[in-house]
This record gives C-alpha cells, sequence and structure tokens, in this order.
C-alpha cells in the first residue's frame, strides 16, 4: 500500500527519514516529498511547513499527486488538558479549527456552512494507535485537538479554546489535515507529543523540547506504520 507520514516542521520528520534511510526526493508544489520503500509498499514522506493552508496544501498533494491511502500525520502540540504532560502522546479523536469564526452570523465557533466543527479521526487508525500503545506500554492520551494559526502562548486563550471546543491540546495543522482527507475519503490519524504547555513559558519549553517531542510522536507513528502495512 502507499502511505503518506506528514509533519509541519523539518524537526518532525527528521527521525522519520532517518528511520527509513534510503528515499527518493520529489519536488513539487514548493515544496520536497521523500519516497521510501518499505518491505514493498511506498511510503511518502513530507513536512508541509507551519499553519493550516501550508498543511492542507500538502496533504492533498500527498492523496492527488502521490495517491496515498492513508495519511499519518506526526507532531508537536501545547497541552490543553492538564494530565498532559512533555513527551505524553495524544492521538486525535476528532480536530477542530479554533481560529474559524463567523459568530457574527449566528454561527458557533469553528463552523462553516455545509462543514462540521470537528472532524473524527478514522475509527480502525484510532483502534490501531491505541492497540500499539498497548503492546508497547505506551500512555496513549485521545481527545479533541484544535487547530488554528496561532502559537498559543497564554493561558486566557488557551483556557477559551478549552471551553469552547473541549480540546485537550493544540497546535496548527491537524484540523486542515482532517478536512482535506475527509473530503478526499482518505483515512487520516494524527499524533502529537507535547512540546509545551501553552501559557507563558510555551515559546521557551516549544524550543527546548520540539526536538525529543517530535522524536517520541515519529517513533511511534513508525509503530503504528507496521501494523498498518502488517494489515494490508
Ligand atoms: N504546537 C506546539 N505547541 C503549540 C502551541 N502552544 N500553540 C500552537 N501550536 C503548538
Amino acid at each position: 500500500m502507499t502511505v503518506g507520514l506528514l509533519g509541519a516542521m523539518v524537526e518532525e520528520i527528521e527521525p522519520l527519514l532517518e528511520y527509513f534511510k534510503n528515499y527518493e526526493v520529489i519536488k513539487y508544489a514548493d515544496n520536497e516529498f521523500y519516497l521510501a520503500d518499505y518491505n514493498g509498499h511506498k511510503i511518502v514522506i513530507a513536512y508541509s511547513k507551519i499553519g493550516k493552508v501550508h498543511a492542507a496544501l500538502t496533504a492533498a498533494t500527498m492523496i492527488e499527486k502521490f495517491k496515498i491511502e492513508a495519511l499519518l500525520f506526526s507532531g508537536v502540540a501545547g497541552a490543553i488538558d492538564e494530565n498532559l504532560h512533555i513527551g505524553d502522546l495524544i492521538v486525535a479523536s476528532a480536530l477542530c479549527q479554533h481560529d474559524l469564526d463567523i459568530t457574527a452570523f449566528g454561527h458557533p465557533y469553528g463552523y462553516v456552512p455545509e462543514g462540521k466543527v470537528c472532524y473524527e479521526s478514522d475509527d480502525s487508525l484510532r483502534e490501531l494507535a491505541q492497540r500499539v500503545a498497548k503492546e508497547n506500554n505506551v500512555d496513549l492520551k485521545e481527545g479533541i485537538i484544535a487547530t488554528g494559526d496561532q502559537f498559543i502562548a497564554d493561558e486566557k486563550k488557551k483556557e477559551w479554546i478549552k471551553k469552547a471546543f473541549n480540546a485537550s491540546a493544540i497546535e496548527m495543522e491537524g484540523a486542515s489535515v482532517a478536512v482535506v482527507a475527509h473530503s478526499l475519503k482518505v483515512p487520516f490519524l494524527v499524533i502529537r507529543s507535547i512540546s509545551d504547555a501553552a501559557g507563558m513559558d510555551a515559546g521557551f519549553d516549544f524550543d527546548e523540547f520540539l526536538k525529543t517531542s517530535a522524536k517520541v510522536s515519529a517513533l511511534f507513528l513508525t509503530d503504528i506504520l507496521d501494523k498498518l502495512i502488517a494489515k494490508s
């Protein structure tokens, strides 16, 4: 099968490139796509650059040009749930856009007509992630991830997002990938490891823990990938 592995920043895919070692590089749409052969399966790896637009473009490119059949996103996130600590793993049950706002027209936050506030991850991929976690003794949390084109380093804003979306973690790409994958009918999963708590110290913590947390997420993703292709 053909599987897409996507991150937002180069640090989020570096552990994947190290893991697969040999890959072909294809330049397309102002980006680079790394194609690896993995036990007869095709793996397409890329980092999108930060934010919803870049992530949506890269997800759509992976699906339309590289014909991926499943999309696994790996990266870091800010914790909203106080039970999530630096290095912890979370799988998105669903993803929403916290910065999408046409409430002036009576709609809820995160909603536009003909869309949905929350886009659920693929059930079987989510269950697979939980099974892999159990087998590897990994404490994998599950919850709603809120996405927006803002790095959150503010307690008040964080509390607002928690209340408005019942979110457990926050990042800047997941929900846009979810909209693209859902629309193009490709099963997707978003895994994140915590890099900061989205409060006053978030910028410092992010810089300090980006690489280590990104690696935790990426290596867990390769375990999921192994089980996914074994099933195919
Ligand atoms: N990704 C990691 N930490 C984040 C934060 N605090 N806000 C938005 N995206 C993030």
